[in-house]
């Protein structure tokens, strides 16, 4: 399969200055690949709220592409300004624990202040300009997910049973992913191995996403419950851990979904590696530990809705973090695309 095909395409901007975006709908997966095309700004948040998209990288992709639609069909530099005054703190709030979404939406802010200041700007010259810069973030991203899974790919040995937590793959990038580049690269390079997915609750990405993923790419992949992986390494039959993130600190505290510390943890325990897979736009160099990662709480009746039927019992309440933070400590390696890294990250920096 060529790399346009294994892997499927969760964001595209279609068109010309007055395109749309069209996201796969990751709400819909597995049981229906359905396009949504997304053509306001105030569509493009409610994507990335409900999680239609998501992933790290591919919710920074989104947010540089949901400024583009902020001003779409408006001609005059002032009527630009405007709409993106409104639209940037909307869409950089949309998601607080990923550092992309707001990195690449600042990106665009940075873009927007120095071209405006150009004599003899135009409307309509900035907002190709910004389309530009957003298509430029696009392929980055893309290019990022090709590099880490070159970095990764030696780390996963034959014969490996690789432990996976969420959706780290194409779907939460606008290439290959993040951990499961590492995987896609070395079944590439001929490794041979199986790799079990949680479950991921409350919303099944490893159910729902990361089984999809690799059972289109043809590699052997086992669907968990989050609660069996403990059971597992005891019996070895889990050798390794990769995971993908949503912010790193200075010091490597790592964020990932929720889940993903217990099974650092429980790793540690029986002495498999955990490693981290995440480009450079995932580092937060300004936050120095993990506790100060904003932790973004998501609706309790996410937690009742995976139950399904009636209503829950009377008085009984539900909370609902959607992410957590792994220690440094926990972490044998940072992939990322400037090679397997260890803190202070010189190369990064
Ligand atoms: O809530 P989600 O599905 O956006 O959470 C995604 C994750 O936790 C991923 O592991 C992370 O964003 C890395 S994506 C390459």
């Amino acid at each position: 399969m060529s790399e346009t095909t294994l892997h499927p395409r969760t964001i595209r901007w279609e068109g010309d200055i007055d395109g749309h975006v069209v996201l796969i709908d990751q709400t819909r997966l597995p049981h229906e690949e359905l396009d949504l095309p997304v053509e306001d700004p105030e569509t493009m948040i409610d994507a990335i709220v409900r999680l239609a998209v998501r992933g790290a990288p591919a919710i920074g992709v989104a947010g540089a592409y949901g400024v583009c639609l902020a001003t779409r069909g408006l001609e005059e530099l002032p009527a630009v300004r405007d709409a993106l005054t409104r639209a940037l703190p909307l869409l950089r709030d949309a998601r607080p624990t990923a550092v992309n979404l707001a990195t690449m939406v600042d990106r665009m802010e940075t873009l927007l202040r120095e071209r405006s200041e150009r004599p003899g700007m135009t409307g309509m010259e900035l907002r190709r300009e910004l389309l530009a810069e957003a298509r430029r973030i696009h392929e980055e991203d893309a290019d990022l997910c090709r590099r880490i899974g070159e970095a990764g790919a030696p780390l996963v040995a034959e014969g490996a049973s690789v432990l996976t937590h969420c959706n780290a793959g194409a779907l939460a990038t606008a290439g290959s992913g993040t951990a499961l580049s590492v995987l896609f690269e070395a079944w590439a390079r001929g490794t041979r191995f199986q790799v079990f997915a949680d479950e991921t609750r409350p919303l099944l990405q490893g159910a729902r996403l990361t089984s999809w993923e690799l059972a289109r790419a043809g590699i052997p992949v086992t669907v968990i419950c989050d609660n069996a992986a403990a059971h597992l390494m005891a019996r070895g039959e889990i050798t390794q851990v990769i995971t993908g993130a949503d912010r790193i600190a200075a010091n490597g505290d790592a964020a990932n979904k929720i889940g993903t510390y217990g099974v650092a943890a429980v790793a540690a325990r029986h002495a498999i590696p955990f490693h981290v897979a995440a480009p450079s736009t995932t580092f937060d160099l300004e936050t120095p530990t993990g506790d100060r990662i904003p932790i973004e709480e998501r609706s309790p009746d996410e937690v009742w809705g995976a139950v399904g039927g009636g209503p829950p019992p009377e008085g009984v309440r539900f909370r609902n973090p959607a992410f957590d933070v792994t220690p440094a400590a926990l972490v044998a390696g940072w992939v990322t695309e400037h090679g397997v890294l260890q803190p202070p990250f010189a190369a990064l920096r």
